[in-house]
């Protein structure tokens, strides 16, 4: 999905999300309930922009796993002391406990449907150690995205220029976000697109997922970034 611009993600997200800021917040909220936490999952890591920050800033050991390969090999670059792995989160075993396992900025919405919700959160909480945590930051509540909602992005840095234009539309369930990208630096432009599906899901729905994998849940209504926050932590 996001193959041919995972070269172009951090310096977009440099200017519009302050990975160092929240990756603070994560660790606070973990080192509250589990003070000496050490072992971390991030599921969906992207570019592993929150665990560079949590190893470098907090002493944190970070492992992650991503669906999209080039992003893995980008988290493996800034992180060289974890393990970052390609694989799906609805169905995966690394075979390892962590004190706390992420699933931050909305990566639990490209799941799609409610059993592949719950399918995930129970690949989730197979990685949860007793007495620890999950962390997980929803994509948005039905009704609340707007339907052909427009956006336009333009970034700069390390020679390069990138103007990223979104549409959202909103399908009953599923919002599918269209993205058009036009990247250049001195030897070329190149345009690249990309069309992403995430669920969305009602508050009730994520409470009954959680539970029903095993999992008890409290809801944070801002979070980090105003998205609200799902903290859990293992019944069983
Ligand atoms: C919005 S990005 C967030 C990445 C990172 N957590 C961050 O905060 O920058 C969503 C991420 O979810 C990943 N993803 C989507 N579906 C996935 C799946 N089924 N299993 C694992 N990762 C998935 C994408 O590859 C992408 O890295």
């Amino acid at each position: 999905m996001f193959s041919e611009t995972a070269d172009v993600y951090d310096l977009i997200y440099r200017g519009l999300k302050d990975f160092q800021d929240e990756a603070a917040q994560v660790a606070a909220l973990i080192r509250l309930r589990i003070p000496f936490a050490k072992r971390l999952l991030d599921v969906a890591c992207g570019t592993g922009e929150h665990a560079r920050y949590l190893v470098r800033d907090h002493g944190f050991h970070v492992d992650g796993i991503d669906l999209e390969p080039a992003f893995v090999d980008i988290a493996r670059g800034k992180n060289p002391g974890g393990t970052f792995t390609c694989a799906d989160m609805v169905d995966f075993d690394l075979g390892s406990e962590y004190d706390a396992v992420l699933c931050l900025f909305s990566s639990i919405g490209y799941v799609k449907d409610l059993p592949r919700l719950e399918q995930s959160l129970r690949s989730l909480k197979r990685h949860v150690a007793r007495d620890g945590m999950l962390v997980v930051e929803p994509w948005f509540e039905p009704g609340a995205m707007q339907h052909g909602y427009v956006m336009c992005v333009n970034a700069e840095g390390e020679g390069r220029k990138v103007c990223r234009m979104s549409r959202t539309e909103i399908d009953g369930r599923l919002s599918r976000v269209h993205f058009e990208y036009l990247i250049g630096d001195s030897r070329g432009l190149r345009r690249a697109s990309e069309f992403h599906e995430l669920g969305l899901f009602t508050r009730g729905e994520m409470t009954a997922a959680f539970e029903s994998a095993g999992i008890e849940v409290e809801y944070d209504e801002v979070g980090f970034i105003g998205r609200g926050l799902y903290l859990g932590t293992r019944v069983d």
